[in-house]
């Protein structure tokens, strides 16, 4: 598995057909890397039919960010967002140099060919519910993006689909959802190692 493109992001992008519609292609990693992922999308999005006139990496919250190991926390920013804004008037720019798609120039964006594999976590590290404290609420069955979660009489997980983005933990109103002790260790070596501010990186 790339540690880049979610799957199941590939995989929506797999089932768009666009028809040489330019495309602006955006990745957010949580202040540590984003590895081939812009790569990913500059190969996947043509397949779709796009055809991509710029690329950029922002920064957003780590999915593993606790209040005790706080990676990226409040990210995107002011700063950042002023960065977007940028962005966008230089994409504008470009655009009025070019007047029908196929005039668009491949688009270079970092990343190896072939992709680095990435890391597999060996165990399941999907959250888990103390039964304790759960009240059967269903808010983390409804914020989970790949519906993992059901809470019919009692909240189950699947633990396959989980992309372990941690919404479900993040959202749990009465701090039930809790991370694995192996996802606990990541998140403390990830504010340890990760935590000199990034900043955004457009590519035209
Ligand atoms: C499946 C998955 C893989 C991730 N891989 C990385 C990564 O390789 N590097 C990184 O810095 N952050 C990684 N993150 C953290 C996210 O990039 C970041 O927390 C997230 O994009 C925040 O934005 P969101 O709430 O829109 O997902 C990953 C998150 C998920 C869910």
């Amino acid at each position: 598995m790339p540690d880049g493109v979610p799957e199941v992001a590939a995989d929506r992008l797999r089932r768009l057909k666009a028809n040489d519609t330019p495309a602006i292609l955006v990745v957010v990693y949580g202040n540590r890397a984003f590895e081939d992922a812009l790569l990913e999308l500059s190969d996947l999005s043509p397949q779709a039919g796009f055809r991509p006139v710029a690329g950029g990496a922002f920064i957003g919250e780590h999915s593993y960010s606790t209040s005790e190991n706080p990676t990226a926390h409040g990210r995107p920013d002011a700063g950042d967002l002023w960065k977007a804004a940028e962005f966008g008037a230089e994409i504008g720019e470009k655009m009025t140099g070019i007047n029908s798609p196929f005039d668009i120039e491949p688009l270079n964006v970092p990343g190896n060919h072939p992709y680095r594999d990435g890391w597999d976590p060996g165990e399941p590290m999907s959250p888990l519910t103390e039964e304790d404290n759960c009240i059967k609420c269903g808010k983390c069955a409804v914020v989970c993006p790949v519906a993992a979660i059901t809470m019919i009489d009692e909240v189950t997980t699947e633990e396959e689909p989980c992309i372990m983005c941690c919404a479900c933990v993040k959202n749990c109103p009465t701090g039930a959802r809790v991370m694995r002790a192996r996802m606990q260790e990541l998140s403390e070596w990830l504010n340890k190692n990760y935590s000199e501010r990034r900043e955004p990186e457009t590519f035209l």
